[in-house]
């Protein structure tokens, strides 16, 4: 995905669900593209592009862990990496077993931990 596609999808996200989270999605975006830009080390208009889209599943409402789920499902079709990148950022070591907040995943779409487990494992690298 472009960079002008993904403010497409956080504008109209915001729409659908307007809050701080569409300015905390820009801060992200501008602090990762710094960062890899001074490290040299990864594309920083990737990781721009990824940084606007990594809470992407808050389109669909207010939530807690939900939003990485969503946010993987939203984007599994239009950009792996980014629909990834939703599913791992809040586990900064890769263990599920971290998180600390409210567990809000809806139980009749499957076992959260394994689906979790399963794509975590997909994107150590
Ligand atoms: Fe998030």
């Amino acid at each position: 995905m472009e960079r002008d596609e993904a403010i497409k999808e956080l504008e109209l996200a915001g729409e659908m669900n307007p809050g701080p989270w569409i300015q905390h999605s820009y801060t992200v975006a501008k602090a990762a593209e710094l960062i890899t830009g001074k490290i040299n080390r990864y594309d920083k208009e990737k990781a721009f592009i990824y940084g606007l889209l990594h809470d992407i599943g808050r389109r669909n409402g207010y939530s807690y862990i939900q939003h990485v789920v969503d946010g993987y499902e939203y984007l599994q079709e239009k950009d792996r990496k980014a629909a990834y990148i939703c599913l791992s950022h809040s586990f900064p070591n890769k263990d599920i077993r971290e998180y600390q907040g409210i567990i809000d995943i809806d139980a009749k779409r499957g076992s959260f931990k394994s689906r979790a487990f399963f794509v975590i494992e997909q994107v150590k690298d």
